[in-house]
């Protein structure tokens, strides 16, 4: 990390020290930064000349030099020690410099607190690759002075970065907010779900990469001691603990593409999703659409159906809540939203109708993949025909176990759940949330925005049948989701009154 950092500095036109107390790491770092030089300026991407950047950049190995710099970065191994000494060192040596920590996971205030004049240390948390990758959160200790802080995101903006401020809690923002995005694949997969489906499903969301794939990419020890270190810091909290599946895999070395071998084998690795069918709506049985929520009303408008119950092959129910399902009486096979329960909890309200669940997860785009869940008694005549609905509307379509809350919509809903809980906690503002999630993750779209597009009703009404149903903690929706349901507030921006806590939230981005 800490050459990608020395790079953005070089490029934004800044010289740079740069200490290591390894000399082959110091001509690894320079020969690697001149790689990527090189090739950025044979894309015709550089700003300025490969020679004249490199010149910028100094190598040292001792830390006496940097005595005289305006800002120290450190990124030295994960280990709070070290960087305490080591910050604490520059601290003595350079009474002036900001000193900025580049940690994934410690505490900033304890790294400030073995340093002298704490007000000026910082966290500026850098993405990897660091000179590609636009996020940086900026994040204050609870001893960091405001116009250290205001320094800190206006020299990130300077080197081209979208700053991000954010408070001091474990996993800070992005780290703590994706925590779900492998949980809860792993909890699914835990429960029988092939990993290259929820893989699949992930991609057809418009993730840039499933669960599975990314935590190849990242490493199944990184990504393990990311979750050991937020459940940790988060005090035993259940719903951050860590799967036994990800700890078998790092035991058994099988770390993912470095190591040749994750949660796929490398190569070929992962499997490419099926193709989605050609559509042919007409094809498709009748549908009578139930529910007033946006799903219902996404179909409504792409999808086959009639107003009139008589005329339907069958019933296509986007209701979230379970209570209501007793109240329908048409006789035909009925093809529910799983969003808030299993398909078979769900067979119990529509009596003797064949029943199987269903989940899609707007905004729906031609990758959509219709996820069909077949009660525990097996796949029926419901099951079939939701198949050969959605395959008829071009969306490839899975059959899976009785899942409830289908794949792709719980982990959804538990990243909108989270993202929440940091906005209560007051960890950033909702648009800064969502910016970083974005940016720092490549998801389509942060999750408070997206949970807007489901709409908030159905969103905690489905959390609170999944946690009716799995009676697991980390299914409980956040209070502010239910305060804000209960006060009619369809979007995270409309929040007046919310009073974050002990979070140094800017007045600026709160
Ligand atoms: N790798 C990532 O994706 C990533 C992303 C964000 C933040 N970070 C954070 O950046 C920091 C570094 O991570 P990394 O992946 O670049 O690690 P790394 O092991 O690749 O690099 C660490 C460097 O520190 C040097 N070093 C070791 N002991 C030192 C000391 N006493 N003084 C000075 N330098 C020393 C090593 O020679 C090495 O060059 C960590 O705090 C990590 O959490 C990493």
């Amino acid at each position: 990390m800490g050459r990608g950092i020395t790079q953005v500095a070089a490029q934004a036109g800044h010289p740079v020290l740069l200490y290591d107390p390894y000399p082959q790491a110091l001509d690894k770092a320079l020969a690697e930064i001149e790689a990527e030089l090189q090739k950025a300026a044979e894309r015709g991407r550089l700003q300025g000349r490969v020679e004249e950047i490199l010149e910028r950049i100094e190598t040292v190995a001792q830390l006496e030099p940097c005595a005289q710099a305006e800002w120290v970065i450190e990124a030295v191994p994960e280990q709070l020690e070290l960087k305490q000494q080591l910050l604490g060192k520059l601290g003595e040596l350079n009474p002036q410099a900001v000193l900025a920590t580049n940690t994934s996971t410690l505490s900033i205030s304890a790294i400030a607190a073995k340093v002298p004049r704490p007000e000026r240390v910082v966290g500026l948390h850098f993405f990897n690759p660091a000179q590609r990758m636009k996020l940086v959160e900026v994040i204050p200790a609870v001893q960091t002075g405001e116009e250290v802080v205001h320094r800190a995101l206006e020299l990130s903006r300077r080197w081209g970065k979208e700053p991000v401020r954010v408070g001091d809690f474990p996993g800070f923002l992005v780290n703590r907010v994706a925590r779900p995005f492998y949980g809860e694949a792993l909890k699914l997969h835990g429960e029988g779900v092939p990993r290259e489906h929820v893989d699949w499903i992930l991609r057809g969301m418009g993730f840039p990469m499933g669960p599975f794939e990314l935590m190849d990419l990242i490493g199944l020890d990184v990504n393990y001691a990311a979750s050991q270190s937020v459940f940790k810091g988060m005090y035993a909290e259940p719903r951050y603990r860590p799967h036994t599946l990800q700890y078998q895999r790092v035991a058994a070395g099988l770390l993912g593409r470095k190591s040749g071998e994750g949660w796929y084998k490398y190569p070929p690795g992962p499997p490419a999703p099926p193709a989605p069918p050609k559509a042919d709506p007409a094809s498709a049985p009748l549908a009578f659409i139930v529910g007033p929520n946006a799903l219902a009303q996404e179909l409504r408008a792409r999808f086959r159906h009639t107003q009139e119950v008589s005329e339907a092959d069958f019933v296509l129910d986007c209701r979230v809540l379970l209570e209501r399902k007793a109240d329908f009486l048409e006789d035909l096979p009925v093809v529910t939203l799983a969003w808030g329960h299993s398909a078979s909890l769900a067979s119990a309200s529509y009596g003797h109708r064949p029943v199987a669940g269903f989940s899609l997860v707007p905004p729906l785009g031609e990758q959509t993949i219709a996820e069909v869940m077949a009660p525990l008694s097996g796949p029926n005549a419901a099951s079939e025909i939701a198949k050969r609905y959605f395959e008829a509307h071009g969306h490839t379509t899975l059959v899976l176990s009785d899942q409830p809350g289908g794949v792709g919509f719980r982990i959804l809903a538990l990243l909108i759940n989270e993202a929440v809980s940091a906005l209560a906690e007051g960890v950033a503002s909702a648009a800064e949330i969502d910016k970083a999630m974005r940016l720092g993750t490549g998801y389509p779209r942060g999750p408070l925005e997206w949970a807007e597009i489901l709409w908030l009703k159905p969103v905690l009404r489905a959390l609170e049948g999944l946690h009716a149903e799995l009676g697991e903690d980390r299914y409980r929706p956040n209070p502010l989701l239910r305060r804000m349901v209960a006060a009619g507030l369809e979007s995270f921006g409309s929040i007046a009154g919310l009073t974050p806590g002990a979070s140094p939230v800017s007045k600026e981005s709160a």
